[in-house]
């Protein structure tokens, strides 16, 4: 049965959708606490370069795919070739990963929103209280992370069952330039900080001794979650994109946004973190973990005048990039589940909510009653950000790759960016795609896998 595919109308829609779905949690709280622990302006520099070459190359390649195929990923990859079939499942397995501990980090934002709405916000800026507030014991319940994901999650389910998600689509597309404008300033402000220039040399500038192949690890992995790439969500988006659509300028506009995005979030919480820490950057190193976001910028908003109204409406865009990211996810789930499971929209909306509250449960409480079950050493929500991240993703791009660069042949992607305009950067892609990134990804897991079972 073959349905109207819908299309986006113009190309600055297509444009703004797909940086919907790439800002988000990763840009504000996974890439800051990144850039802190693996050596600041060395991951940066990481970062940057890899985001030119190959989050650009993965990224037309995939956008590529979809808008040739007018398929999602798990029938594009099939027809492309037969035995690929499973790469598409396999990709469509990041988001279901993905999804339940992105879902407790909302919640914690919800927490933190209601605090600051409430008046109690400045009450947060102690160096104690985020490790209090997630090491939730169970009797109790109430008001703990537990609750916020709840609660979290339920929205959620009720946009994708709902299907309203253009309503919060249209509110985020007026809400996402004023997050920026306001992390500007916050970032600005952190600079004032007595100690934050120092912070800021470190968040930079370049050091050869911090370079190591986990910089690189990390800043990939980082990429693929802060791009959407590796999880056949841009394959699905460019099915939706128009044959007439610049497909390079488009993907160069999204590159730029996500990646300016992060720098400038980082800006906002590395110098003041620096700051806070008396200048010792082996201790920010050591202490940068996933609550960094929540235990820096309350302080940054403590010392700020008007602190609590600032944090409010910071957190309350925070929450909205959140959503937009985690709608996207989930959909894409429920919409797999109805394709491949033939059963209504609404049931199979029913069943992800059941398994996302599931498993990000176990995320919920890995920091507190479960934290003696540790897979790998890591927390759950750790553990499930490495399994999909650094293992996943690479094996999802690389097969990506592979089939791309030497199975079809990238002339399958020139052909289609072609019918669209130039392809300026032809040969980076050509070589990114055939030699470069399959190499450097086999590395990186070669590398994963060593580490934790050699
Ligand atoms: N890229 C999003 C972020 O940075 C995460 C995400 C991945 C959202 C995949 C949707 C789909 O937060």
């Amino acid at each position: 049965m073959k349905k109207e595919r819908s299309s986006f109308t113009s190309r600055i829609g297509f444009v703004l959708a797909a940086a919907g779905s790439a800002v988000g949690l990763g840009n504000l709280w996974r890439f800051p606490y990144l850039a802190a622990k693996y050596g600041g302006g060395t991951f940066l520099l990481v970062y940057i370069i890899l985001a030119i070459t190959f989050g650009f190359t993965l990224m037309i390649a995939e956008i590529a795919i979809g808008r040739k195929t007018r398929l999602s990923c798990i029938g594009a990859y099939r027809s492309l070739d037969k035995r690929f079939g499973f790469l598409g499942w396999l990709a469509s397995l990041v988001p279901v990963i993905i999804t339940p501990y992105y879902c407790v980090i909302g919640g914690w934002v919800m927490k933190y929103l209601a605090e600051f709405l409430t008046g109690n916000g400045l009450e947060t800026a102690s160096d104690s209280y985020f490790g209090s507030f997630t090491a939730v014991s169970l009797p109790g319940i109430l008001g703990t992370p537990v609750t916020w994901f709840v609660i979290y999650v339920l929205i959620n389910a009720t946009v994708v069952l709902f299907g309203v998600e253009k309503g919060i689509e249209k509110v985020s597309r007026v809400m996402m330039p004023v997050l920026v404008i306001l992390s500007i300033i916050i970032a600005g402000y952190s600079l004032t900080i007595p100690g934050a220039i120092d912070g800021l040399k470190y968040y930079l500038l370049p050091r050869m001794e911090d370079f190591s192949i986990y910089t690189v690890l990390a800043a990939m992995g980082q990429l693929f979650y802060s791009m959407s790439l590796a999880m056949g969500i841009m394959i699905t988006y460019g099915s939706y994109m128009q044959k007439d659509n610049m497909l390079e300028h488009s993907v160069t506009q999204i590159e730029v946004f996500d990646t300016g995005f992060a720098i400038i979030a980082g800006m906002m919480i590395i110098p003041a973190m620096v700051a806070f820490s008396g200048g010792d950057t082996s201790l920010v190193r050591e202490s940068a973990g996933a609550g960094l976001m929540f235990g820096v910028l309350p302080k940054v908003f403590e010392s700020m005048l008007f602190g609590n109204v600032i944090g409010t409406v910071f957190f309350l865009l925070v929450l909205l990039a959140a959503l937009t990211s985690s709608i996207s996810l989930m959909e894409t789930i429920v919409s797999i589940i109805v394709d491949k499971a033939k059963i209504g929209r609404k049931p199979a909306a029913i069943l992800v909510t059941i398994g996302v509250l599931l498993l990000g449960m176990l995320s919920c409480l890995g920091y507190g009653p479960l934290a003696a079950i540790a897979p790998l050493g890591m927390a759950f929500l750790d553990f499930f950000d490495f399994i999909s991240n650094s293992i996943m993703m690479p094996i999802v791009a690389f097969l990506t790759c592979i089939l791309v660069g030497h199975i079809v042949g990238p002339k399958m992607v020139i052909d289609e960016v072609e019918t669209s305009g130039t392809f300026r950067r032809k040969k980076l892609f050509v070589v990114m795609v055939r030699w470069i990134a399959p190499v450097m990804l086999l590395m990186i897991l070669a590398t994963e896998i060593l580490k934790f079972f050699g």
